[in-house]
């Protein structure tokens, strides 16, 4: 049985073209896998937990090869819980907006409470390894300009590069963009158009998964 993990990084709910989107990947991805798992990570209900000294000094015990026990690991007991939450997957979603350039600062705090050294990626002789092996990922975005190959600010766009490489980094290099824009630049009748091609390309995504 697939298990989706579907990462909301939007609070704009019904207002939202990422999730409009994402929306007809989900149907589509039910329609082929009547059988699937599919859970919701609504990061901005999710009250993430805050990176305090005690979970750093947690992080740098396992950087350098150690355990964590006692205090350490009672601090840690959160952010194992988002670990394990997110390993258990093996399909991911990830509905995000850009937000200046980039991803918003809530799904940055997801990425910086699950990218673990021991959990997500370790050291080796020959560099680091990825732990997140043999996963898929789907990227479902919308931004208010348009940043695609041939355009004049596509150079802006660290969005993308950043989740390629952050993610690539933990071993999920199989990584799938649904991108809708301009949703802003050129008015409410370019962005219905645009979604409407972005829900095409995710229903095809879904269907080929
Ligand atoms: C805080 C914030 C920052 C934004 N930054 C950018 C940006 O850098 N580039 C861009 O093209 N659009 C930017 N936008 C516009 C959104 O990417 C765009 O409206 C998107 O469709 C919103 O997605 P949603 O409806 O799913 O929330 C920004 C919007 C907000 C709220």
């Amino acid at each position: 049985m697939k298990k989706l993990l579907h990462i909301i990084a939007t609070c704009r709910g019904k207002e939202s073209r990422t999730l409009k989107v994402s929306d007809a990947f989900i149907k589509a991805f039910k329609l082929k896998h009547p059988e699937c798992n599919i859970d919701e990570l609504n990061l901005f209900d999710a009250k993430l937990p805050e990176l305090t000294v005690k979970k750093l000094d947690g992080k740098y015990v396992l950087l350098g090869g150690g355990e964590l026990a006692g205090e350490l690991k009672e601090a840690w007991k959160d952010i194992e819980a988002h670990i394990e939450r997110f390993l258990a997957a093996d399909i991911y979603l990830i509905s995000t907006p850009m937000w200046n350039f980039n991803i918003p600062y809530i799904l940055k705090h997801y990425i910086d409470i699950i990218v673990q050294p021991k959990y997500l990626f370790r050291y080796t002789q020959k560099g680091p390894e990825g732990l997140a092996k043999n996963k898929k990922m789907i990227v479902i975005t919308s931004r208010g300009g348009d940043y695609s190959e041939n355009s004049p600010f596509h150079a802006y766009d660290l969005q993308e590069p950043y989740l390629r490489t952050i993610f690539g980094f933990t071993g999920i290099t199989d990584i799938t963009f649904v991108i809708a824009q301009p949703m802003d630049a050129l008015g409410p009748e370019v962005a219905a158009q645009k979604i409407k091609e972005a829900e095409g390309r995710a229903v095809k995504v879904a269907q080929e998964i």
